[in-house]
C-alpha cells in the first residue's frame, strides 16, 4: 500500500451546468446547480485513497457549513486529516465552476487555503518522512510549497509539483521536485516561456523531470534528459473534466513505483475514468474498477 502525503487546498464547488458560457454582461438560463466536494489537494487525496494508498491531507478548513461537509467527505474516504487547520475565523475555499459541452470555467476563492502554513508542514514531518511521494499543487501559499519541496529533498522523498493554477516558479525550486506534472500552458507559464513554443521543446528545456498532461491525448513524459515519450490518450465520453488533471496526479503518485511508464499509463486511465461522471471526485476509479477497465483497454 503506497503511503500518500498530500499538501494542498480543499473548497466546495458550486458547479452550474449550461448550454455555453455566458458572454461579459449577459444573463444565461442555465440547467442545473450542485455542490460537491472539489480542491486540487482534496481532489488528488481522495483519487489516491480510491486507488488503495494510505493518504494524510495537510490542508485548512473554515469552520462552517461547507467546512463541516467537506471534513465529513474527506473523512469518509479514509483520509487522515490530523494536519488539516480548522479555522474558526475564516470560509472554507469555493470553486464556482461552469460547465458548457464538457469544457470548464473556474473561479476559485481560496480563503482558508491561503493560510496553510509553512509551519502545518514541519508539523507533519514525521508522516512525511514516512510517505513514499508527496504531491502538492499551487492553491496554497507559495512558501507552503517551497517548505513542502526542501522538506521532501532534506528527507529524500520524491514531490511531485503539480503547477495548477500555473506562476513562474524559481529554477531552484522545480529542481527539488522528484516530478513536475504540468499541462501545456501551465508549463510555458511556470517557466516564464512563449506559450507557443513546441511543449517537447519546453520539456528538454525544464530544470527537472516533467511528465506533461495532454488532455484526450494522454500524456508526455521524460526523465529529465532525451526525447519526451507519449502515452496515448483513452477514448471516452467526457461529461465533466473538472478534476481530471487531480485524478491524473494521485495515480501517479500510488503507482510510481511500478515505474514511470505504467506509473503515467494508469494515470492515464484513472483521469479517463473520471471525466465519465459530472462532479471532481465522482467518477474516480477504484483500484478494481480501474484494473478491470484497463484489463479491456488495448492503448
Ligand atoms: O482541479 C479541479 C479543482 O480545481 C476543482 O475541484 C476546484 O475546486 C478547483 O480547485
Ligand atoms: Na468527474
Amino acid at each position: 500500500m503506497a503511503r500518500i502525503v498530500v499538501v494542498g487546498s480543499i473548497n466546495m464547488d458550486l458547479v452550474t451546468q449550461a448550454s455555453r458560457f455566458p458572454h461579459s454582461g449577459e444573463t444565461l438560463l442555465g440547467e442545473g446547480f450542485f455542490t460537491v466536494p472539489g480542491g486540487k489537494g482534496a481532489n488528488q487525496a481522495v483519487a489516491a485513497a480510491r486507488l488503495g494508498a494510505e493518504v494524510a491531507l495537510v490542508g485548512a478548513l473554515g469552520i462552517d457549513t461547507f467546512g463541516r461537509q467537506l471534513r465529513q467527505g474527506l473523512a469518509a474516504e479514509g483520509i487522515d486529516l490530523t494536519h488539516t487547520a480548522h479555522l474558526d475565523d475564516c470560509a472554507s475555499g469555493t470553486a464556482s465552476i461552469t460547465i458548457a459541452g464538457g469544457e470548464n470555467q473556474i473561479i476559485v476563492v481560496p480563503a482558508a487555503n491561503a493560510r496553510v502554513t509553512p509551519a502545518q508542514v514541519e508539523q507533519a514531518h514525521g508522516l512525511i518522512e514516512r510517505a513514499d511521494v508527496v504531491l502538492v499543487q499551487m492553491e496554497i501559499p507559495l512558501e507552503t510549497v517551497e517548505a513542502t519541496l526542501w522538506l521532501g529533498r532534506h528527507l529524500d522523498v520524491p514531490v511531485i509539483l503539480n503547477p495548477a493554477p500555473a506562476q513562474q516558479l524559481p529554477t531552484e525550486w522545480l529542481r527539488l521536485a522528484r516530478y513536475v506534472t504540468p499541462n501545456q500552458h501551465e508549463l510555458a507559464i511556470l517557466l516564464g516561456a512563449d506559450p507557443d513554443e513546441d511543449f517537447r521543446q519546453l520539456m528538454l528545456r525544464a530544470p527537472c523531470p516533467v511528465v506533461l498532461t495532454r488532455g484526450a491525448e494522454g500524456a508526455w513524459y521524460h526523465e529529465g534528459e532525451g526525447e519526451p515519450l507519449h502515452q496515448d490518450g483513452f477514448k471516452v465520453e467526457v461529461v465533466d473534466s473538472t478534476g481530471a488533471g487531480d485524478t491524473f496526479n494521485a495515480a501517479l503518485a500510488v503507482f510510481l513505483h511500478e515505474g514511470l511508464p505504467t506509473a503515467v499509463r494508469k494515470a492515464c486511465a484513472a483521469a479517463a475514468l473520471s471525466v465519465g461522471k459530472l462532479g471532481a471526485q465522482a467518477g474516480m476509479p477504484g483500484l478494481t474498477e480501474l484494473d478491470n477497465w484497463l484489463s479491456w483497454q488495448t492503448t
